[in-house]
């Protein structure tokens, strides 16, 4: 399934009210922004910008990659307010994190690739191509910082509690449901009830697409893709990878 294939109108909502307020990775962020040097991040997997706009408030210039409609209808209400030379600082690109056609002319510009909050296990296919991409559009020191699941789930098929929500003006209750497919792909289906003194039950069901990468496979295709291990954070969930050499094309390899 395509991004986009989530963008019904109520999904805007759910969504909406599941990410926006979500700051819990914002810490781990920032500790691997302090330590990149100076210059330009580039973001794979942007959503609406929640993590594009930590980096900009703290003086970064962004390139926000985001191929779904539905994440960029939602960025401009979540930008609003934002003051206007923050939100300069965020450029967007409608286009996806495994086709490495437009970084070719950026090879080596980036201080840091930001690829975060399970950017990785929605990108199902193609963990090669972004590992290799973001490695290339990384400068020298340059830092990828890589936030997903790496764990099996250990309860697939049942329903877990999740969060209550406010959402088109009521109040839901989000369940999780883990389904295994082969290949390691799981689609996780996101499940929201009303709670708000309902008659009959109304449900909605929201599918995303997942894959757990194991670390092993992200260590090995960082590695071959000439960057070093530099650190782990979040107990972790976070992996931090430098570019020790100079800024590298296809064509080096
Ligand atoms: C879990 S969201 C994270 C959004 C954002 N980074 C945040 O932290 O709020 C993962 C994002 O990856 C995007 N995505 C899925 N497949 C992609 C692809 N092939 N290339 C770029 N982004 C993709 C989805 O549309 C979604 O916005």
């Amino acid at each position: 399934m395509e991004p986009d294939e989530r963008a019904a109108p109520q999904w805007a909502d759910c969504y909406r009210a599941l990410v926006a307020r979500k700051t819990d990775d914002i810490p781990a962020l920032r500790t691997v922004l302090a330590a990149a040097p100076p210059g330009e991040v580039l973001e794979l997997g942007a959503g609406f910008g929640r993590l594009a706009l930590a980096a900009a408030r703290d003086g970064r210039q962004v390139v926000a990659v985001e191929p779904s409609r539905m994440m960029l209808d939602y960025r401009d209400a979540f930008f609003e307010g934002v003051p206007a030379d923050i939100r300069r600082r965020v450029d967007w690109r409608v286009a996806d994190a495994r086709e490495s056609d437009g970084r070719e002319r950026d090879a080596g510009r980036y201080a840091a690739v930001v690829c975060g909050y399970n950017g990785l296990n929605e990108i199902v296919d193609g963990l090669p191509e972004v590992i290799d991409g973001a490695a290339r559009a990384l400068a020298p020191g340059g830092l990828l910082h890589l936030d997903w699941c790496a764990d099996p789930y250990e309860r697939p098929g049942l329903v877990e509690f999740y969060d209550y929500l406010e959402f088109s003006g009521q109040r839901w209750a989000a369940f999780t449901i883990v389904q295994e497919l082969p290949g390691g792909r799981h689609d996780l289906t996101l499940m929201y009830e009303r709670v708000d003194g309902v008659t009959a039950r109304e449900r909605l069901y929201q599918v995303v697409p997942r894959r757990t990468w194991p670390r092993e496979d992200v260590l090995r295709l960082a590695a071959a893709a000439g960057l070093e291990h530099h650190q782990s954070l979040s107990g972790g969930n976070v992996m931090v990878f430098v570019n020790k050499g100079g800024s590298r094309s296809r064509a080096d390899r």
